[in-house]
């Protein structure tokens, strides 16, 4: 690692501490940019009007952030500098003893064709775009680029006449004009921003329009521009959108404010979507949607995500972040925003269900691995490393428990004068929960470890009924186990929702002489704490954690029938899954440790036999949730030290168990559906959603009875839900080569002009559980379609490989860790927010047994090795090393 550390262009021990915060030494008030773009570069002039902050001490050199810049001439006011007036550093631009308020002059030159780490401003296929966020804004102009610098953006862009037809940046349009053979285009918006929700755009784009009417009569214009050729998969998003903005107003009372808002959809970005001021930049996969193109799944993932980066404007941009040690202040209250928003267009059960399910199978592991932290992170040494499922979904559940603590009202009360106490400004996640502590009146100091405090902590549970005194006691233990940087764990404050089940369905709740609901929380706050439930007449059933109240492990010894029981009967969806989960759950493990399992397969069979028989009692869509067994991800977690291949061989096995025994019910279930409605309502969804698991457990079998039923399925379709659901069947059972090797070949034929398709045919075979993948993903980076440089198509090949195909990934010679790391090599040259996230799966190598584990630690070494980005430096190092930079 010595040469690492000699290397002249990555700091790679620059660590930045959530403990040295200091207000920024100045301020811009005005930030004036015109963009010149010319084809092999772009000129980047920047007029900011600069003041020392009266809030900060000591402030005599100006140092702007910059990297990548080429500085063609500075000024201060009417004085040029020369090189002996300031110093450049690749990170920096310092100028010496600078007057108390001054307008500062720079023009530099930039090169977005040669962009391909997709941050800053780059080309994507034609079309000019920003990804400031967080720290990208360094990369087109010298700045004071942190979150608590707020200015008021004025951006001019000129390019040759003729060569774009669209030219966006924030707020509303000033002026568009020709000159000189030039276009000139002048945006200025008057809300006052950081300098990473600066957005500029520049293409050949069309554009689908729509109005909205706000709730105070505004009308606000919604614009969605994409390439001509998806202009017809738009209207979806655009629906989306509508929906958002009314909810936001119905909800939490939140308005647009701008006259005009715009999405641009973009084939090469790093992640979903950027809430960029008036101006979101979407990945296409994830605003792009057509019936015939787009699976069930996507569209609502479309709707997710336009909801969120919509809710944004709100929950980060009128109030943003102080630092990016607060990220969570906007992602997990954005992302609580957007699953209620998701909860309330679908099926609330359902979503809650998705939500927990990558809670567990992945929060829970980051959590519990060498690269946990909190949901307020200490520290840091590349913010981009932590955009992570802690800070998005733990950071929501956060949220969540306090919107359960203060209830309904209060919590729209304290959110009310959270946006109107902060609105403009840039503040912590502390002053976010004082908002709730002041409108409740509620202590919350012992709450607030949810912030500081990683790992996820384990509830042990017991109970106990006295027949005699009618009491009910549960026994409640807490304990967080350690995690990098921090040994000592405080008992956290954890609202756990209960209810008791009798005989006749929910018990009415007595304690300490208090009758509450038949769905009550519990405040867990101690190490161990015991609740006594009086006047109850039977041995009850707890139901616990309704709702997933708490991001939490809750650990209690169910029997058989008390599990088949709330599987049957719990009144909230959530948990009847939940039950399901741990029945299977059971089955599994007894198998993996190679116990007998009769009665559990037994119990288990039953449970789903009675419910497919009776399917049109129940949501289908919680119906096909509650088929699902377990991920395997999520049962490595349940281990000490899981033996991939065990798990797998043990699901396996069991899902073909549970599809012969089950042949006649999942057959009379799948045709029962076949006439079902088609469509987009949540009920076509649902069916479509059961049917199709129907067919996955069908496909099990070796029968060609099933795959003439598969190939019916995928040739009839008239919707890409059916069509790839039965392409998948096929393609991942291993009986049926002969009929995926033709209905693949259909497939791309059918689907190759479109990429988002082509994309999904690239996944389905990139996640086949059985025979040598490795080999046929190298064939499928040499493929005509594959693009190295294209997220998208990184995410459908080697991401869904080493995440989604668990049972290929950790094939036990280690030969596809390897691979990973090579490739990560590779694409770190390129893009290292993208190297750095294909990572994750290699950090989990605590999660297995010895011989996988140290497979995984030879990749990650292998990686060490050689010249890593800051990005991918920081996650091989702390990965290898479990000591936390903290
Ligand atoms: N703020 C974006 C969101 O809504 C996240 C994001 C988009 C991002 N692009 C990025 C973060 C690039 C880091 C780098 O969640
Ligand atoms: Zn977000």
């Amino acid at each position: 690692m010595s040469d690492l550390s000699a290397s002249p262009v990555i700091p790679v021990n620059t660590v930045t501490r959530l403990a040295d915060y200091r207000v920024p030494e100045f301020l811009i008030e005005k930030t004036h940019l015109t963009f010149e773009l010319y084809e092999e570069y772009t000129d980047v002039s920047s007029r900011l009007t600069i003041t020392r902050n009266p809030k900060s001490t000591k402030a005599d050199d100006l140092v702007l952030h910059g990297e990548q810049l080429e500085l063609r001439s500075l000024a201060i006011g009417e004085r040029t500098l020369h090189p002996g007036d300031y110093q450049i550093t690749p990170h920096s631009l310092t100028v010496r003893n600078v007057p108390e308020q001054f307008v500062l002059h720079c023009t530099v030159r930039i090169y977005p064709e040669k962009n391909t780490a997709l941050e800053g401003l780059y080309c994507s296929s034609g079309m000019y775009c920003t990804q400031c966020e967080a720290e990208g804004f360094r990369k087109i102009t010298y700045y004071l680029d942190r979150p608590d610098v707020m200015s008021e953006f004025e951006t001019v862009i000129i390019a040759r006449e003729g060569a774009f037809s669209t030219m966006l940046s924030n707020g509303n349009c000033l002026s568009d004009t020709m000159q000189d053979g030039k276009r000139i285009v002048h945006w200025h918006d008057p809300f006052k921003k950081p300098s990473y929700l600066f957005a500029l755009v520049a293409g050949n784009l069309v554009c689908l329009e729509d109005h909205f009417i706000t709730q105070s009569g505004r009308e606000v214009l919604l614009q969605i521009h994409t390439e001509a050729k998806d202009h017809d998969k738009c209207h979806f998003a655009m629906q989306s959108l509508k929906k958002a903005m009314h909810w936001d107003e119905q909800t939490y009372g939140r308005e647009y404010d701008l006259d005009r808002f715009m999405i641009v959809a973009v084939d090469d970005f790093n992640m979903g979507a950027m809430e960029n001021k008036g101006l979101n930049i979407f990945n296409t996969s994830c605003v792009l949607a057509h019936p015939a193109s787009t699976t069930d799944a996507a569209f609502q993932r479309v709707e997710g995500v336009i909801a969120h980066e919509y809710f944004h404007n709100w929950s980060g941009n009128r109030v943003t972040c102080r630092d990016w040690f607060q990220l969570s202040l906007k992602e997990g209250l954005t992302v609580y925003r957007d699953s209620e928003f998701s909860a309330d267009m679908n099926s609330r059960a359902v979503k809650r269900i998705e939500d927990v399910n990558l809670l567990r199978s992945v929060q829970f592991v980051e959590d519990a691995g060498p690269m946990a932290h909190p949901v307020r992170p200490d520290a840091y040494m590349e913010i981009s490393n932590f955009y992570t499922v802690t800070i998005y979904e733990k950071g929501a559940e956060v949220v969540r428990m306090l919107a359960n603590i203060l209830g309904s009202e209060r919590y729209r009360q304290a959110t009310d004068l959270y946006f109107d106490r902060f609105d403009g400004q840039a503040v912590t996640c502390d002053d976010f929960v004082q908002c709730m502590e002041e409108v409740s009146g509620r202590d919350l100091s012992q709450f607030r470890l949810w912030y500081s405090q990683a790992g996820t902590p384990q509830l042990h549970i017991s109970d106990s009924y006295d027949a005699d005194h009618q009491q009910y006691s549960l026994t409640v233990h807490q304990h967080t186990p350690a995690t990098p940087g921090q040994t000592e764990k405080k008992a956290l404050h954890i609202p756990l929702k209960v209810a008791l089940y009798g005989n006749q369905g929910a018990l009415a709740l007595i304690i300490d002489g208090q009758i509450r609901d038949a769905e009550t929380v519990l405040d867990i706050c101690q190490t161990q704490q015991t609740i006594v439930f009086e006047q109850v007449a039977e041995h009850p059933v707890p139901s616990l954690l309704r709702g997933f109240s708490a991001p939490v492990r809750v650990f209690y010894d169910y029997q058989l029938d008390q599990l088949q029981k709330l599987i049957l009967l719990d009144s909230d969806g959530f948990c009847r899954w939940d039950a399901m989960q741990s029945l299977m759950r059971i089955v599994l493990s007894k198998a993996i440790d190679n116990k007998g399992d009769h009665a559990e397969q037994a119990m288990l069979m039953d449970t789903l036999r009675r419910l497919l028989t009776d399917h049109t009692a129940m949501d289908a869509a919680l119906l096909a949730r509650m088929l699902e067994l377990p991920g395997e991800q999520y049962l490595a977690s349940l281990y000490d030290k899981a033996n991939p291949p065990a798990i797998n061989q043990a699901r396996t096995q069991l899902q073909h168990k549970l599809a012969t025994q089950l042949q006649t019910e999942l057959m009379s279930c799948y045709q029962a559906l076949q006439n079902s409605a088609s469509g987009l309502s949540a009920q076509a969804m649902a069916a479509r959603n059961l049917r199709n698991q129907a067919l996955m457990y069908l496909l099990q079998i070796d029968d060609t009875h099933y795959r003439d039923l598969a190939q019916q399925q995928f040739s009839q379709a008239d919707n890409m839900t059916d069509q790839f659901a039965a392409l998948r069947g096929l393609v991942h059972a291993e009986h049926a080569r002969i009929e995926a090797q033709a209905a693949l070949q259909v497939f791309y034929q059918q689907w190759q002009h479109e990429a988002l398709v082509v994309n999904m045919w690239f996944q389905v075979q990139a996640t086949r559980p059985w025979g040598n993948v490795l080999q046929e993903i190298q064939q499928l980076l040499q493929h005509a379609a594959f693009d190295a440089r294209n997220p998208n198509k990184l995410r459908a090949v080697i991401a869904a490989f080493a995440n989604q195909n668990f049972a290929r990934f950790h094939d036990s010679s280690g030969n596809a860790y390897q691979f990973l790391a090579e490739q990560i090599a590779d694409i770190d040259q390129r893009n290292p927010q993208m190297a750095s996230r294909l990572l994750t799966p290699l950090t989990h190598w605590h999660q297995f047994i010895d011989e996988h584990a140290s497979l995984m630690r030879k990749a990650l070494e292998s990686l060490s090795q050689r010249e890593l980005s800051k990005d991918v430096y920081e996650v091989v190092s702390k990965s290898l090393n479990e000591r936390n930079v903290g």
